[in-house]
């Protein structure tokens, strides 16, 4: 079976408008690019300072925006959407610097992690919703560090549980306004982000190379395994599906 074929198929979001924070690179610019295969007008807000070019790559819009920033969030939004209408939203912008021991991990570090990947997450999720004026689909970027801790990513696993929780308590809330909230826990993917963060990872004690290699389906990770699953969770196909984390770790966590 070819996945492209049976999805492009399968997944029609045209006349919906997509909103992907971080999609410059890595595992958002793979959501983006499936969103946009799929038909939807996709916006993508990230610090990158050429985030238009990227953007238009694959045939999205950029916009700068630093997600800790509300003003920031607000244009982005309002460039993303259709006469104030927001339909996805994908929640990926986040940052994973290796904390290293917790004995040495200072205040700051820890509210800076918590400040971008929930403060943050939790801002753009809000704004986004009040703009799902026709319903919506809200994916939020966990981690299977949240469902573990390992050594070396306390802060990092924290940060990701707490995405979970929100994400769960978001598909309550949200719910009866159509709006389903759903959230996927990657296992490692090979992004420019993952690629600076191997040697300190390594340094921290985190057996960072066995976990890569340690997954029974055999496969490195890529950005687009995790793009086909928030392209479904995006779609009509999980409109029963919402509250729930999908794990894409090719087996890892199991
Ligand atoms: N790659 C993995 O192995 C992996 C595993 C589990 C979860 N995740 C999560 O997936 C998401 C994407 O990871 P990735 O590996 O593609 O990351 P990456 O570092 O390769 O790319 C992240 C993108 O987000 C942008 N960004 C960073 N801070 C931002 C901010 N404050 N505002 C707007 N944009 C910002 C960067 O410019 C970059 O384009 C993150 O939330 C990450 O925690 C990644």
């Amino acid at each position: 079976m070819t996945t492209d074929q049976h999805l492009t198929q399968l997944i029609d979001l045209s006349g919906a408008t997509a909103f992907v924070t971080g999609g410059a690179l890595g595992i958002g610019a793979a959501i983006a690019r499936r969103l946009v295969e799929a038909g939807a007008a996709v916006t993508v807000g990230d610090i990158a300072v050429d985030v238009a070019d990227r953007a238009a790559e694959f045939g999205a819009a950029g916009v700068r925006c630093d997600i800790t920033e509300a003003d920031d969030v607000a244009t982005a939004l309002h460039a993303a959407s259709d006469d104030g209408r927001i339909d996805i939203l994908v929640n990926n912008a986040g940052i994973f610097p290796t904390t290293g021991p917790m004995l040495d991990a200072s205040d700051d570090f820890v509210a800076r992690m918590l400040d971008v990947n929930v403060r943050a997450q939790f801002s753009v999720a809000r704004e986004a919703a009040r703009l799902m004026t026709n319903g919506g689909s809200i994916i939020n970027l966990a981690s299977i560090a949240a469902l573990g801790g390992g050594a070396g990513i306390s802060a990092y696993s924290a940060s990701k549980a707490a995405v979970i929780a929100l994400t769960r308590a978001f598909a309550n809330e949200l719910g009866p306004r159509g709006i389903r909230v759903n959230a996927i826990a990657p296992g490692i993917i090979e992004t420019p982000g993952v690629a600076e963060q191997m040697e300190p990872l390594r340094a921290s004690g985190l057996d960072i190379d066995a976990r890569v290699a340690a997954n029974p389906v055999g496969l490195a990770g890529q950005p687009d395994h995790v793009a086909r699953a928030a392209l479904f969770l995006a779609s009509g196909l999980a409109e029963f599906v919402s509250g729930h984390v999908l794990v894409v770790d090719g087996g890892s966590s199991a």
